[in-house]
């Protein structure tokens, strides 16, 4: 479904604070594929998904989605296929609207015709339906502003409106890390309960390698801008905290290993 050839990314080329951010990413992703994506700072994996949603433009190589080359196209025709969700609560959805006014947007992505006030029966209907799925007592407050809601909650939500209409691909960066363990957790349940229920293709980054093994069918480990483990399937299942670490240790030494690399 998504084909990436040498991609190249570098930040401020030619000047003193040029990085070079991707270097030569090859990746091929299979529909229905989730792809945990780990790295320590720095190693490119924002970057990646922000090439991968045109909010970044690339230096050179090529992205394929369904064989078309959207290399060049902006991202906001990219988002009539990607959804995405990023660490912050507050990014996805809307504060001062209540939950339904939040849904009834994310309801008209991809649509041309402009925002309408109020919210339908049939509409509100579907909402409560899928608020249930979340089993946090949402569908019952639909009236309520989403500024009320937790952090937790509000990422929740914002994960329902990604996939209220069903992207082709969800982008996740680390859309777990500003929530407490538990809490976490349930959003991370929740995630890969969307991408089995409506058989999404997602990438998700995160820090924390339990979970990068916990979750998706398939893991990649970045460092210095390359891809230097992809494993997936069986292989992946039978791999370790501490398999991942020996990986790491392999490429840079134990000093490499951040603290927050290693939270569980
Ligand atoms: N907008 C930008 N302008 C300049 N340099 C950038 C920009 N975004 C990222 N970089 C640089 O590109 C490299 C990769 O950054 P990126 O944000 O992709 O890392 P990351 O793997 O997501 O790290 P983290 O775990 O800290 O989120 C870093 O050296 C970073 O400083
Ligand atoms: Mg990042």
């Amino acid at each position: 479904m998504i084909e990436i050839n040498d991609l190249v990314k570098i930040f401020h080329p030619g000047s003193i604070n040029e990085v070079l951010a991707l270097s030569k990413i090859n990746l091929k992703v299979r529909k229905g594929d989730f792809i945990t994506i780990i790295g320590s700072n720095g190693a490119g994996k924002s970057t990646l998904l922000n090439c991968l949603a045109g909010s970044y433009s690339i230096n050179s190589g090529f992205i394929l989605i369904d064989e078309e080359d959207v290399s060049n196209w902006p991202e906001y025709k990219r988002a009539n296929q990607i959804s995405r969700v990023f660490q912050d609560p507050l990014l996805g959805t809307c504060g001062t609207l209540s939950i339904e006014q939040n849904l009834a947007l994310a309801n008209r992505r991809g649509k041309s015709h402009g925002l309408k006030r109020g919210v339908k029966r049939k509409d509100r209907e579907l909402f409560r339906k899928q608020l249930s799925l979340l089993d946090l007592g949402l569908e019952n407050r639909l009236k309520d502003k989403v500024g009320l809601l937790s952090g937790g909650q509000r990422q929740a939500l914002t994960l329902l409106m990604a996939t209220l209409i069903k992207p082709k691909i969800l982008l996740l960066d680390e859309h777990t890390a500003a929530l407490d363990p538990k809490t976490a957790l349930q959003v991370l349940k929740l995630t890969q309960q969307f991408v089995d229920t409506l058989h999404l293709t997602a990438l998700m980054v995160t820090h924390n390698m339990h979970q990068a093994l916990q979750f998706g069918n398939r893991l990649i480990m970045l460092h210095g801008g390359r891809v230097i483990l992809d494993v997936s399937g069986n292989e992946k299942k039978r791999m370790t905290v501490d398999d991942l670490l020996e990986q790491f240790y392999k490429v840079r030494g134990e000093e490499f290993i951040s603290d927050r690399m290693l939270l569980v």
